[in-house]
């Protein structure tokens, strides 16, 4: 799916917006402080509830205002909207889809599958496990239905553990739980390891497109949180002491993490930052088409700051994955010169203008 009409008020800069986008790919230009990210975010925000560059709410709704409000029409003619409402007496949230109230902001998700890299995603994803964590079980999500409450059914379960560490609980209490523990972690570390695979055979296109020099030498590692050769419940007691000492579960997959290697050393190590954003773009890339097939929802891309980090090769490089892309793409930029090589000659465009936090449609 595609975003038609977004409409978006008292969101950061941005004091209201109505804008049509393309259902393929659309540049949003504008100089620093204009509103390019705030206006990604608000995209993102519909998609997930949350911002990617902030963890406090309240730093998203405008200065002085009382609540901020996003909603897009899609192309397939579904109406989605968030209101927050900023109340000292009673913070809200309103989450409308098709004109229905719906209870959780995780609702939306099930209907945008919205993707973001910015410059700071190289902080994020080569800095700690984190965001790593958090990029592959987005894709779960909605790559494997079953994901969700899997998952829901492990955090429970984790919690239950935790608290037996915690409060040193009597050892069959505490087995029990172990036990239980194991058997979910199992669960979710072989769909991730089987979304890891799938990830990896469709990454070998994106890479061959955008970082043909290396790409048949890079390989994702999947660390599924314990020793992939011992059974968990084993490790467990081995470090039944150390985890009663520490209070929390220090294996299963909670712990998972994937690492990006390289000729046997990190891939961030040897790749220069333009390369490192050419991976992560086609690591994206590879996300979205993933989530394209199953088809449930179509994902949308959001590029921010596409010229930072990225020479007139790269561009060309990038600009031939978004011609192959089947999603719809939002790139922004400081400079028309910074997407002009970014144009696809197949497809259809459409160029916006932002100042001030307000946007005017230059070309399409
Ligand atoms: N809550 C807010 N209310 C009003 N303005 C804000 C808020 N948060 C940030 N801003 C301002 O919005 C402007 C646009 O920021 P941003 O979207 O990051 O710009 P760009 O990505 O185009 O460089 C900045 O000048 C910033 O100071
Ligand atoms: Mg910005």
């Amino acid at each position: 799916m595609a975003i038609g009409k977004l409409f978006v008020q008292d969101f950061r800069n941005i004091e209201s917006v109505s804008v049509n986008f393309h259902a393929d790919v659309n540049f949003i230009i504008g100089d620093n402080g204009s509103g390019k990210s705030s206006l990604l975010e608000a995209i993102f925000y519909l998609g997930h509830g949350k911002s990617f560059r902030s963890a406090k709410v309240d730093n998203l709704l405008q200065h002085e205002k009382l609540a901020f409000t996003v909603s897009a029409k899609t192309d397939k003619d579904c109406q989605l909207g968030v209101r927050k409402t900023f109340d000292s007496s009673l913070g809200n949230t309103e989450i409308r889809i098709d004109g229905e109230k719906q209870a959780k902001l995780s609702s939306l998700a099930k209907n945008v599958a919205v993707q973001v890299i910015t410059p700071e995603s190289f902080k994020l994803f080569f800095g700690g496990p984190k965001q790593r964590r958090r990029f592959i079980d987005l894709g779960l999500f909605h790559v494997k239905h079953s994901f969700s409450e899997h998952w829901r059914e492990f955090s429970r379960v984790l919690k239950q553990r935790n608290a037996c560490l915690r409060n040193k609980t009597d050892l069959k209490t505490l087995e029990y739980w172990s036990e239980v523990f194991a058997e979910r972690s199992q669960q979710i570390a072989d769909l991730r390891s089987d979304y890891v695979d799938e990830l990896t055979k469709e990454l070998s296109f994106w890479l061959k497109t955008m970082l043909p020099s290396v790409s048949d030498d890079i390989v994702i590692q999947y660390l599924q949180g314990w020793n992939s050769k011992k059974n968990l419940l084993d490790v467990l007691s081995q470090y039944r002491e150390k985890e009663l000492s520490t209070g929390y579960s220090l294996f299963g997959a909670q712990k998972f993490d994937v690492r990006f290697v390289l000729n046997g050393t990190s891939l961030d190590n040897q790749l220069s930052r333009g390369q490192q954003k050419l991976f992560l773009l086609a690591l994206t890339f590879a996300q979205a088409k993933l989530i394209e097939r199953v088809n449930r929802v179509k994902p949308i891309l959001l590029i921010d700051d596409v010229g930072a980090e990225l020479d007139s090769n790269s561009r060309a490089l990038l600009n031939n994955a978004i011609a192959a892309i089947d999603c719809q793409v939002i790139v922004t930029a400081i400079d028309k010169t910074a997407v002009e090589q970014l144009v696809p000659l197949e497809k259809n465009y459409r160029m916006f203008h932002v100042k001030h936090g307000k946007l005017s449609v230059m070309s399409e």
